[in-house]
């Protein structure tokens, strides 16, 4: 038996609770992995909440990112006792995912720890400073470094906001932080922000070519501050938009695009092949001392996830949760 969150579907809608399992019912794979560690990203809090189509089959356990050690293995590059971690892979949608003591998954979609990050930092990085890494890697390969001038990072007192933040000036960036939450100005400076910008500031609807003010930008909300972001970036620069906090919409025209040359790069962190995902665990890796971890992150129980997972999508959650599993 194993404890895990499940969220089981009922006449009046879904309901998530913590529950005790058999490990008969794990789903069908070739790794077992006793979970060490887990957390609760943007879209394992839709998940739970049923406030977003995350979930594609019922009864299911949530959480997108697990990290742990193998139990047992038919995978022939996959060792029992090896450290992993697993992100995305519709693990947490549609097969039994991490917010649980133990999983059942396909080798392939595992990979090793770095040996510089433990489960619990593995977790408190997650999908989100993973995809972090990916915005900064998609900035670099298209040719932006810390000459070409200021980084302005959206949802700046979010999972991912916060990690780009910290990877950004750790390489060298300027970044301004972007946020809703002014109170937050001190940990945002604290993680490397030299500026904090009101959100307020990006919100209205504004004109597609405005004030030309960053050389890039990280954008994690969507919606009308992607749309004002990428009229303010300087001629020629470049945008990776990775999220939908504000909202799922992009209300502009192409007058960025075609009159001062801004590039928009999709991040999509689930898609990503293994090749990337393992560059981007090692730069992690290599960060890891800077990425001030302890700053961003907050420990909670597995039970806690579920009421988590609401202040999460109120946003009353600063920075990253780590959830111990065993607890
Ligand atoms: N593409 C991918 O592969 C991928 C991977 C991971 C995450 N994501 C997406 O990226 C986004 C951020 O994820 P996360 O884990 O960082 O979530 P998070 O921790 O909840 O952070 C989101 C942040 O967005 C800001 N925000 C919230 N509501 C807003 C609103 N109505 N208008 C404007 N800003 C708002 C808040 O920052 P402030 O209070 O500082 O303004 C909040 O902290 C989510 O949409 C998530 O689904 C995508």
């Amino acid at each position: 038996m194993f404890n895990a969150i499940l969220i089981e579907q009922h006449e009046r809608g879904q309901r998530a609770c913590k529950t005790e399992i058999a490990d008969e019912r794990l789903p069908a794979g070739d790794v077992t992995v006793r979970i060490e560690a887990s957390t609760l990203n943007y879209k394992d809090a839709l998940a739970i909440t049923g406030k977003g189509p995350i979930v594609r089959s019922f009864p299911m356990i949530p959480g997108i990112d697990f990290a742990g050690t193998v139990e047992s293995s038919d995978h022939p590059g996959i060792k029992v006792g090896e450290r992993v971690l697993l992100n995305g892979w519709g693990v947490g949608e549609q097969h039994w995912g991490g917010l649980s003591e133990k999983a059942r998954v396909r080798g392939e979609w595992l990979i090793k720890t770095p040996d510089e990050i433990s489960s619990r930092d593995a977790m408190a990085i997650g999908t989100a400073g993973y995809t972090a890494m990916l915005c900064v890697m998609a900035l670099e390969r298209f040719g932006l470094s810390p000459t070409s001038g200021d980084v302005l990072v959206t949802g700046a007192s979010g999972g991912v906001g916060g990690i780009s933040i910290a990877l950004l000036k750790q390489l060298g960036y300027r970044v301004i932080a972007a946020t809703g939450r002014p109170t937050e100005e001190t940990y945002l400076r604290g993680l490397g922000a030299s500026e904090v910008l009101d959100r307020k500031q990006l919100a209205e609807p504004g004109k597609p070519l405005q004030k030309e003010r960053w050389a890039a930008a990280i954008d994690t909300v969507g919606s009308r501050i992607l749309a004002n972001v990428c009229a303010s970036i300087k001629a020629d620069g470049v945008v990776a938009a990775c999220g939908m906090a504000q909202g799922l919409d992009f209300p502009t025209s192409v007058a960025p695009f075609i009159l001062r040359g801004i590039n928009l790069l999709g991040i999509n962190s689930v898609t990503r092949p293994r090749s990337e995902r393992i560059e981007a665990w090692r730069r992690l890796g290599q960060s890891i001392g800077g990425l001030q971890l302890d700053q961003v992150t907050r420990d909670i129980d597995l039970a806690d996830a579920i009421d988590a997972a609401k202040d999460l999508l109120e946003g009353k959650i600063r920075g990253r949760l780590a959830v111990n599993v065993q607890r």
